[in-house]
């Protein structure tokens, strides 16, 4: 086989980058290890800042979105004094957009096979070939039969635990990571939400957040310690839990009901740096995590997506070679903004196991200032609702 960009990965970040390109009239064939089934079982992100909603527009895939994403102005923030709101218009004009990974997945898939854009699933063992040199190639087996795809570009879009990032040699990567002494525990209900917007509680018992992604479908997160396991969380602990972190208001009125999924995720803050090696492009969470707090990891994908999409298309249809060249740095820097953002939002809700009364009165200073002072609130609405590409 033959293509001018191979993608790797069927996540939100190869499927947004293939439909971009496919429309302006770039070749590509795209590779996922699993099956389309087990990629839109996963329930991750739910927030997506307006730059990705607009990608989606743009990548004409926004039509369901616009019809069902609930439109946000404002999230809460929940202290052991009650909760005040932090409204976006006062620190600029805009808003995100809950819509679930899932359906913005599923919308992708939808909308490459509507365009006829290639995609192989359940590919095993798939590696990369000659890519610090001019023709790079890809390999795999599909039903146990070898496959080659012989390429101009490669777009690492294979997640965290994917095959591209490796192929940069260790001597040039240079890894910056932190890794957070808890994780989430996170159940998805067929519920009425807690409240019209989010609510992120800093509570003594650790942190919570009340989550949607429709108006009859809620999700919940809980800290948890690292050494957690969900078989030890029965539904019933996980709602009794969730009401002690929660404003007791909310909790007075939260509707309680079955639990679709449950799942533990650990935190971390990861950076691989470049995100490029000869014709090789590292996009999304094959190149960095952020921990949950704050919804940046699928934005950050999506950015990525943006600048390398631009990249290329200079590249390949108007032969501005350069363009390729500046596409590391340019998405290191809003990830670098993002990964700030994503920490101090962790910092600031979450209990950590070492933390002093010195630590916690820092905590308690900050979130008061929040409240208070509207720069402080204008700030945090500039990062969460997205820094400017
Ligand atoms: P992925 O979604 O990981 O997609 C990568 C794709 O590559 C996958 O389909 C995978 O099957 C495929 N793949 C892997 N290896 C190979 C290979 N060798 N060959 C071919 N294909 C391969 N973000 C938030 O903002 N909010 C959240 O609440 C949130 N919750 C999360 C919960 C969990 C459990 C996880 C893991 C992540 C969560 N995230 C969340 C992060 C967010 O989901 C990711 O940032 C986002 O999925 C990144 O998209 P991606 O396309 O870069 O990577
Ligand atoms: C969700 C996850 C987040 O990390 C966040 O900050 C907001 C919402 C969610 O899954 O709904």
């Amino acid at each position: 086989m033959k293509t001018q960009v191979a993608i790797i990965g069927g996540g939100p970040a190869g499927l947004l980058l293939s439909q971009l390109l496919n429309r302006a009239g770039i070749a590509t064939i795209l590779v996922e290890k699993h099956s389309r089934a087990h990629v839109l079982a996963r329930i991750r992100a739910g927030v997506l800042e307006q730059s990705t909603v607009e990608l989606m527009r743009e990548a004409g895939a926004g039509a369901r979105m616009d019809r069902e994403g609930l439109p946000h102005d404002g999230c809460n923030l929940s202290t052991a004094h009650g909760m005040f709101r932090v409204d976006f218009s006062e620190g600029c004009n805009a808003q995100v957009m809950v819509y679930g990974q899932t359906e913005l997945t599923k919308d992708l898939y939808d909308a490459q096979d509507a365009i006829g854009a290639t995609i192989i699933d359940e590919a095993e063992d798939v590696a990369l070939h000659g890519v610090d040199g001019d023709a790079p190639s890809v390999t795999f087996r599909k039903n146990g039969a070898p496959q080659r795809i012989d390429c101009d570009y490669i777009a690492g879009c294979d997640g965290f635990h994917g095959a591209s990032r490796p192929t940069i040699p260790a001597g040039v990567r240079h890894e910056f990571e932190k890794v957070y002494p808890f994780g989430w525990l996170g159940l998805l209900s067929p519920t009425r939400p807690a409240a019209k917007e989010l609510i992120y509680a800093n509570h003594p018992r650790g942190f919570a957040l009340a989550s949607m992604r429709s108006h009859s479908l809620s999700r919940y997160y809980i800290q948890v310690p690292s050494s957690a396991r969900v078989e030890d969380w029965s539904d019933e602990d996980f709602w009794g839990e969730l009401k002690r972190r929660l404003p007791a208001s909310v909790a007075a009125t939260l509707e309680i009901g079955p639990s679709i999924e449950k799942s533990i995720a650990p935190l971390r803050s990861f950076v691989s740096e470049p995100m490029r090696w000869g014709r090789l492009f590292i996009v999304g969470d094959a190149a960095h995590i952020v921990p949950p707090t704050g919804a940046k990891g699928l934005n950050l994908a999506a950015s990525d997506v943006r600048y390398l999409y631009e990249a290329l298309t200079a590249t390949i249809l108007n032969g501005d070679v350069q363009a390729l060249d500046h596409y590391s740095d340019r998405a290191l820097t809003r990830i670098w903004g993002a990964m700030r953002f994503s920490w101090w939002m962790t910092s600031l809700l979450h209990r950590f196991p070492d933390q002093s009364d010195f630590d916690q009165k820092i905590q308690e200073s900050e979130l008061h200032q929040l409240e208070t002072l509207q720069s402080a609130r204008a700030t945090m609405a500039i990062n969460y609702t997205g820094l400017p590409y």
